[in-house]
């Protein structure tokens, strides 16, 4: 399968999103443009994004911050100026927050509008935004099916969002998850889940994959 040549990411200035832009930099076909996205592009939490940035062209930083609809519009502009008639391939959702101190007993009402807006709004209205140049991107393509070197969205999720699994995470006491965590490294996660995106087509639309392409019931 061919590789997404333009490519956004947000959340990207750390953590996953950012060893997802260097991998997808490193990689054999490179994308011609990757935009990689953060809430500060300027500010000491996007220096290593930006010593990337001046060592190659085709990564572009855009200020992006998903809980922010207007900050989301705007950065849709910002794509579509440089994308100068192109499409965009692949739109990937990453950035989220987490709380591992929010138990039944302290989790609070701003809390769980913070995390709904971050987690759940922001890659709704991203998915919005950013539509027709993925429908773009769809219309120029001569591929067949879905694909994510067509025009794909990918919501980067976590095993904690299964209803099923809840039994197997919610039991269990929250330092055991983090140390059961720190055996997969960012790298490893990221290569797997950049190898699982060259598979997916249309019988993977709508489904929770882990990092090695297994499904995860809902
Ligand atoms: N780490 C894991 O083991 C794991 C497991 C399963 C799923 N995930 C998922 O993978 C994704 C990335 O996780 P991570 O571990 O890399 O997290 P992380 O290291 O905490 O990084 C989170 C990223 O999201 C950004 N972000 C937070 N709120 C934002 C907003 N409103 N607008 C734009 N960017 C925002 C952060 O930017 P700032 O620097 O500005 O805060 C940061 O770049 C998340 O969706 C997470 O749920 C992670």
């Amino acid at each position: 399968m061919a590789a997404a040549r333009t490519v956004l990411l947000t959340g990207s200035n750390r953590g996953i999103g950012l060893e997802l832009v260097k991998q997808l930099l490193s990689s054999p076909r490179p994308p011609a443009w990757i935009f990689a996205t953060c809430r500060d592009p300027e500010g000491t939490r996007a220096q290593e994004l930006r010593d990337l940035a001046s060592k190659h062209p085709n990564l572009v930083l855009v200020k992006l911050d998903v809980a922010n609809p207007s900050a989301i519009r705007d950065a849709a502009k910002v794509v579509e100026g440089k994308l100068n008639g192109m499409g965009l391939n692949l739109l990937i959702n990453n950035a989220g927050i987490y709380t591992p101190t929010a138990t039944l007993e302290t989790a609070n009402a701003e809390d769980m509008l913070s995390t709904y807006k971050t987690n759940a709004v922001g890659p709704m209205l991203m998915a919005q935004a950013f539509l027709p140049l993925l429908k773009k991107a769809a219309q120029d393509s001569k591929e067949k099916g879905l694909s994510c070197s067509k025009a794909a969205i990918i919501n980067i999720s976590t095993i904690l969002g299964s209803i099923k699994k809840t039994p197997d995470s919610f039991f269990k006491p929250v330092i055991s998850y983090r140390c059961s965590k720190a055996d997969l490294t960012v790298d490893t996660s990221v290569r797997g889940l950049l190898s699982v995106l060259t598979i997916l087509s249309e019988k993977h639309s709508g489904t929770l994959l882990n990092w090695e392409g297994k499904a995860i019931p809902w």
